[in-house]
């Protein structure tokens, strides 16, 4: 065995998503993004196309984005749908956060890898981010949605078609007890033939 199988299924199974509104004003520090963005660039990919891609934000540019994203939520919400509590959420998590991180997709040039490969790549990207975060005891929250796919957001972050913004990650700190998760069992989601 090359690695410690106990260590490395508990890292994976006790990784856990932390909402924003539930995490401790604790700091993340640069060198841990940059282990997670080192892990990140270790994620499998079809035709070495590297497709993830993530813009970084703290401080006064995170409070600019969550403003942004809190006024996108409004301009994507129907008058009937619009919550103000929610717009209210979105701009708080710039003091719930310490960072947020855009994850967005490089398309290939030539388009030959379709489009799926490359978010999925993406996807791979971010959960060894979410591991690397969970070795240091952190969640890391992946929002997507209305606001995350709006095209005035990808403009705001001067992302263009066919590059695709996949969400916003927040990394950080449990204020309470590490989190339950919850699954329902594998061997109901696994079809063995010839065994
Ligand atoms: C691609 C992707 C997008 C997600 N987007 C959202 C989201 O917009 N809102 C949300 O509450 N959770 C989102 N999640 C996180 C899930 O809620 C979370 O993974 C799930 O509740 C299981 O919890 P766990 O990650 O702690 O095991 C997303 C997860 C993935 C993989």
């Amino acid at each position: 065995m090359k690695f410690n199988l106990t260590d490395v299924t508990r890292l994976i199974r006790t990784r856990r998503s932390i909402r924003p509104e539930q995490l401790r004003n604790r700091k993340v520090h640069r060198d841990q993004l940059e282990l997670m963005f080192e892990a990140a660039n270790w994620a499998p990919n079809h035709g070495k196309t590297e497709p993830w891609r993530f813009k970084v934000f703290q401080e006064e540019a995170l409070q600019a984005l969550q403003q942004h994203m809190a006024d996108v939520y409004k301009e994507v919400s129907a008058p009937d749908a619009f919550l103000q509590s929610k717009y209210e959420q979105i701009q708080a998590r710039a003091q719930k956060a310490s960072v947020a991180i855009v994850v967005w997709m490089k398309r290939q040039e030539s388009g030959r890898i379709p489009e799926e490969e490359e978010m999925m790549a993406v996807a791979c990207a971010v959960q060894n981010m979410s591991l690397v975060a969970t070795a240091y005891g952190m969640g890391l929250f992946w929002s997507s949605g209305k606001v995350a796919y709006a095209p005035s957001f990808a403009k705001y972050l001067g992302i263009e078609s066919p590059d695709r913004v996949l969400g916003v990650l927040y990394p950080g700190y449990p204020e309470e007890e590490w989190p339950e998760g919850k699954r329902n069992i594998w061997m109901n989601k696994v079809e063995w033939n010839g065994f």
